[in-house]
């Protein structure tokens, strides 16, 4: 039994979307920039594809959707964007939860002189909007806050950030990879001047994303080229996987009412399974969650008597078994280190090691979810030397 439960890591690409791919590749693989027939079937393709991807964030604008390689690309056109429009270092402000694409042009930004302050977080992974408002500085140009949080799955409170960052005329950013596609996004109600989107959390082909750029709001781009995407994105587009990306947003628009009570079912299922086990430890927040996504840590009393098992040890023995999960912490170079999301929510280094991450999707099963819980437990029972059961 193989089971897939790491859709926040990537989802199987949708059949249609690679039957769309397929199509572009043999029929309408013209450059979309180019005058002729073959140019014109191509960026017709591009454009549809920007309508539909437009239509699932509700822009009004498809002109606003802005295609690149991914999420990665969108969340560093949008800081770096940004920040080159400013001839001297100024502030910017991320929340201490970001996903790398965020944190890192940030720390790259600090280290050429700029200001950066990070929002804390309570313990569930949430910003209290009122640290929002005192952060704010006569020089800050960016507000960057994550929408929904890969590792702990925690949303934030995106509208009532956008509109504090409304009142003092400052740029608003959000990192929505996780959520599109997973929860209704509007840009409009958002009041969000900028958006990432990654085609492949939303069954797309790897390869693909957007950044939403609201009409009106300026950024430098970071290629210089042949001026494709208005001028803010040279390269040719990836006509093939970007059209993929506009089919699977459609059918994730066509599906996401049924789609997304049936995951926030089986999420809770699995929690419930775990309720009671004193060595799982629930991680983020519970009612503002993203509706696919299950974290643990392993607790203290877990750590007391197997102090060498790490949310890495739990993905092995759970792929032994057929399973696929991620670890709440990255690995690099082989060294587990504490993952910087947990720590930034107040749990300490040995516990930022032991955290642990279930995300489902369309193929995902009740029965898939009873037979992981029962295989998990299992597994933890067995590293334990002493254990009494969960
Ligand atoms: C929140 C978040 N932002 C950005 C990214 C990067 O997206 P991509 O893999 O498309 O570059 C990811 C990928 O896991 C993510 O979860």
């Amino acid at each position: 039994m193989q089971i897939y439960l790491d859709y926040s890591a990537t989802t199987p690409p949708h059949p249609k979307a690679i039957a769309k791919m397929q199509q572009v590749m043999t029929q309408q693989w013209g450059n979309p920039s180019s005058l002729h027939s073959w140019g014109e079937k191509s960026a017709l393709e591009l454009e549809t594809a920007r309508i539909r991807v437009a239509s699932l964030i509700n822009a009004v604008n498809p002109d606003s959707i802005l295609f690149t390689s991914g999420g990665t690309e969108a969340d560093n056109l949008a800081i770096m964007g940004i920040a080159r429009q400013c001839s001297n270092p100024q502030h910017i402000i991320i929340s201490s939860v970001e996903h790398s694409a965020i944190s890192e042009p940030a720390n790259l930004l600090e280290s050429w002189g700029w200001q950066v302050t990070r929002l804390p977080v309570n313990k569930q992974g949430r910003i209290n909007p009122w640290d929002l408002q005192t952060a704010i500085q006569p020089n800050t140009v960016l507000i960057s806050v994550i929408y929904g949080q890969s590792e702990i799955g925690t949303l934030q409170p995106i509208e009532k950030l956008a509109s504090i960052a409304r009142s003092h005329n400052i740029l608003f950013h959000t990192d929505a990879v996780q959520a599109v596609g997973r929860i209704p996004i509007d840009v409009q109600k958002l009041g969000v001047d900028l958006l990432s989107l990654s085609a492949h959390k939303i069954y797309g082909i790897q390869g693909a994303g957007a950044l939403y750029v609201k009409p009106g709001v300026s950024i430098t781009p970071l290629l210089s080229g042949g001026g494709q995407e208005h001028k803010l994105r040279s390269g040719t587009q990836a006509v093939p996987t970007i059209s993929a990306f506009g089919v699977a947003a459609e059918i994730a628009q066509q599906e996401m009412a049924t789609e997304t009570s049936r995951l926030v079912a089986l999420r809770d299922r699995l929690f419930d399974q775990f309720a009671e086990c004193p060595y799982l430890i629930s991680t983020g927040d519970r009612l503002y969650r993203l509706p696919h996504h299950v974290s643990f840590i392993l607790s203290d009393l877990f750590a007391q008597q197997a102090p060498e098992v790490t949310g890495k040890t739990i993905v092995r023995q759970l792929n032994l078994a057929g399973i696929g999960i991620s670890a709440g912490s990255a690995c690099h170079s082989g060294k587990l280190s504490p993952s910087p999301v947990l720590s930034a929510m107040g749990y300490n280094s040995n516990a930022a090691k032991r955290g642990i991450r279930l995300t489902l999707g369309k193929d995902t099963t009740q029965e898939d979810i009873d037979w992981t819980a029962m295989v998990l437990k299992q597994i933890l029972v067995r590293l334990l030397p002493l254990c009494v059961g969960c």
